[in-house]
């Protein structure tokens, strides 16, 4: 198994080399912790604050890993326009997934979509999304 010293050194020598790393890090361990940012600020020559600031922005990366399955429902203009919204609207809020959104997933004319477990679920309606719910909690 993969440990966070094997990670940071798999992309030290590569050019832009945090992204990766970081992409890396919250896959193994499903988060990218505060003992993970001090040693990848050690190992890039980084500041705290910079690894912490990227983990910060991007949505992807989270200090606290959650294990809730992630449904990322896309709620870009295409998926809007064939009614993303009113599903939103219709989302149970017990929290058993974590719907996060994200902005086109790349097939907008068979929409609307959310990716899910690695797979994208396209022509969703409300009951192909609470199929899809039921089968990630
Ligand atoms: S707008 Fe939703 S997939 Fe492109």
């Amino acid at each position: 198994m993969e440990s966070l010293d094997d990670i940071i050194a798999a992309h030290a020598g590569r050019e832009g080399p945090l992204l990766p790393i970081l992409h890396d890090v919250q896959a193994r361990f499903g988060e990218v912790s505060e003992h993970a940012i001090r040693a990848i600020a050690n190992a890039l020559n980084l500041t705290r604050a910079e690894v912490h600031g990227v983990v910060s922005f991007y949505h992807d990366f989270h200090e606290v890993a959650d294990p809730r399955p992630v449904l990322k429902l896309c709620r870009s203009e295409a998926c809007q326009a064939r009614g993303v919204e009113a599903l939103a609207a219709g989302l149970p809020d017990d929290g058993r997934v974590k719907v996060e959104t994200i902005y086109c997933l790349g097939l907008c004319s068979v929409g609307p979509n959310a990716m899910a477990a690695g797979k994208v679920h396209a022509r969703l309606d409300g009951a192909k999304l609470n199929a899809l719910l039921e089968s990630l909690a």
